[in-house]
């Protein structure tokens, strides 16, 4: 399922960002001995996530244990090289279709900075990463804990069978109407934030912060997990418990950095610019997948939820599910 998410959302990102499909990349090269981006964008992936130890002892950098920052530069050099031939390639297509019917985030770009190369390819890197591997690995903890806690998952698809019935697909109009789904999501973005400590922040003056003196320059880390976790907070903190965002109590808590017991995206100025993008997809492709297929586990076993450290919060086991059509999964979308 990891791969299947992850393929889903490399297609997403990339469509919105450069119009182009992740599992299409050869053959659209004009050059046949150049490697496929979906190849080096997934060596780029695995590399981003890597933790070096001259990360935490910048004296052995010379080093180069392992070899990584020979593969990293690499890497790095063809990223640069496929990217800058789709930003020759807009600003072709640009100058000969002036009104193209749709664009894309780069062809808007380019609209906007016109000739400064760095700042057009610039955002390319940051969407993608920033966009593909959060929503895969939010996909995948929540088919696992749908997984281990078959109430939940049969309420998700009894309320899909009533609000959209059995007659035609799921569409983005249905989506308000799935209150359970809704909390699902939000118990998932709740137990397991996509990263667990959000991006680095400098205090730019001295402040108090609970009776602490921070001063100027200070490195400020939220550590998420513990937020999300807090007894002081939440009631049985550690359980899956979806019913809590139904809840007089809880039932208006978002998600979107107002409410500050829940940050999976950050808060403030500084928050994640993708949060409509990643809730939208996130539901749509819940919903399409319980409503279309009955899942459970090969061998009844519960789904091991132990995650890894790395770049997000992934998973250390790709979940094993089986799965299979429902009666009118058949139905045209
Ligand atoms: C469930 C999915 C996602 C989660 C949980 C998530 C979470 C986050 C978090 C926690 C941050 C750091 C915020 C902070 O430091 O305060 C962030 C930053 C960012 N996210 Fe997301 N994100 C998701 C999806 C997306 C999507 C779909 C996109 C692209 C469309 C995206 C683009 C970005 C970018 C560009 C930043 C950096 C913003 C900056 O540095 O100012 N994210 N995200």
């Amino acid at each position: 399922m990891k791969k299947w998410f992850r393929e889903l959302y490399m297609n997403i990102m990339l469509k919105v960002v450069v119009g182009k499909r992740y599992n299409r990349g050869k053959g659209e090269d004009e050059e046949e001995e150049t490697r496929s981006y979906g190849e080096v964008i997934s060596e780029w992936f695995h590399y981003l996530g890597q933790f070096l130890v001259a990360i935490a002892l910048p004296f052995l950098d010379w080093l180069d244990l392992g070899g990584y920052k020979k593969i990293m530069k690499r890497v790095a050099r063809e990223l640069d090289y496929i990217v800058g031939k789709w930003l020759e390639e807009h600003r072709r297509k640009s100058s000969f279709d002036n009104v193209k019917e749709e664009n894309d985030f780069m062809d808007v770009l380019i609209q906007v900075v016109e000739d400064d190369d760095d700042v057009a390819v610039t955002p390319f890197q940051t969407l993608i990463a920033g966009g593909s591997d959060t929503t895969t690995v939010m996909l995948t903890w929540t088919l696992s804990l749908l997984l281990n806690n078959p109430y939940a998952l049969r309420k998700a698809q009894e309320e899909l069978d009533t609000q959209v019935g059995q007659d035609r697909q799921v569409n983005e109009s249905d989506i308000k109407n799935l209150c359970y789904l809704h909390a699902i999501v939000k118990e998932t973005l709740r137990l397991y934030p996509a990263t667990f400590l959000n991006a680095t922040k400098v205090c730019t003056k001295d402040c108090t912060i609970a009776g602490y003196h921070v001063p100027k320059g200070t490195w400020l880390i939220v550590n998420t997990w513990k937020l999300h976790r807090d007894p002081n907070i939440w009631q049985d903190p550690c359980e899956f418990r979806p019913e809590r965002f139904l809840s007089p109590n809880q039932r208006g808590v978002d998600v979107i950095g107002m409410d500050f017991e829940m940050i999976p995206f950050g808060a403030r100025r500084r928050r994640c610019p993708g949060i409509g993008l990643a809730c939208q997809t996130l539901h749509m492709v819940l919903a399409t997948l319980l409503h279309n297929f009955v899942i459970s586990t090969p061998n009844g076993e519960p789904v091991d939820m132990s995650a890894i450290a790395g770049l997000t919060n992934a998973k250390a086991t790709p979940p094993e599910v089986l799965i299979s059509p429902c009666l009118h999964a058949t139905i045209d979308a």
